[in-house]
């Protein structure tokens, strides 16, 4: 039986959109049930109408706040039942009631090799300015177990990509997205195939030939 998987966008959603084809093509035994939205222009919407997912607009100002935003995306998610949430360019913190209620079952894909160039106002194109201002010869992906804290949960996988000199955040960015793409439904896969075991920080990914690691 396919897991459940509901997914978390604020922008264009090419995350989402990798997560989703792979479901679809039957690499990852998933089936996304929703997508919930924050910002009224993400593509990711758009993404989600196209393959006739749910998709919710739930925005902190139109709930009048934080608390009740983060209410009405329980809400939201507890309609959908999802047996994971994928955070995929999520733009908010998420809030103790969602990450106490979903413990161990959210996953993120950060751009940049975490401990580095995370947490808070670490995001998007801020997230490769600094790796640039810093200086840094090799940056990448991470893709982590979502806790309380911003981008601090146990690291499920990473990929590393060199840092040009050469390099502005939009080229950077670039570069990096692609390994997201591969990186995020592959840790999606492993969780769905029951593959994950959490020990102390350190996620163990238990080998099983039985599956066709094609992705
Ligand atoms: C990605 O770089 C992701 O790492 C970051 O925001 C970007 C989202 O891109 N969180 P998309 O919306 O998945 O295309």
């Amino acid at each position: 039986m396919p897991l459940k998987i509901a997914v978390l966008c604020s922008g264009s959603g090419s995350n989402f959109q990798a997560v989703l084809d792979h479901c679809l093509a039957g690499d990852i035994p998933g089936e996304v049930v929703g997508l919930a939205y924050n910002r009224k222009q993400a593509y990711a919407a758009e993404r989600a109408r196209n393959a006739g997912i749910p998709a919710a607009y739930i925005n902190k100002k139109m709930c009048g706040g934080a608390d009740a935003f983060e209410a009405a995306l329980l809400r939201q998610l507890d309609e959908w039942q999802p047996d994971l949430v994928v955070l995929a360019g999520w733009l908010e913190i998420l809030g103790k009631a969602v990450t106490a209620r979903y413990a161990g079952r959210i996953i993120n894909i950060h751009p940049s090799l975490i401990p580095s160039f995370c947490g808070k106002g670490f995001y998007g194109h801020f997230v490769h300015e600094a790796v640039i201002a810093y200086g840094a010869k090799i940056s990448g992906c991470t893709v982590h177990f979502v806790t309380e804290g911003a981008d601090e949960g146990p690291i499920i996988m990473q990929t590393a990509v060199p840092v040009l000199a050469c390099d502005t955040p939009d080229t950077l960015a670039a570069r990096i997205l692609p390994h997201e793409h591969v990186a995020l439904p592959r840790a999606v896969k492993w969780f769905c195939q029951g593959r994950l075991r959490v020990i102390g920080r350190t996620v163990h990914i238990l080998e099983d030939n039985l599956q066709e690691d094609k992705l």
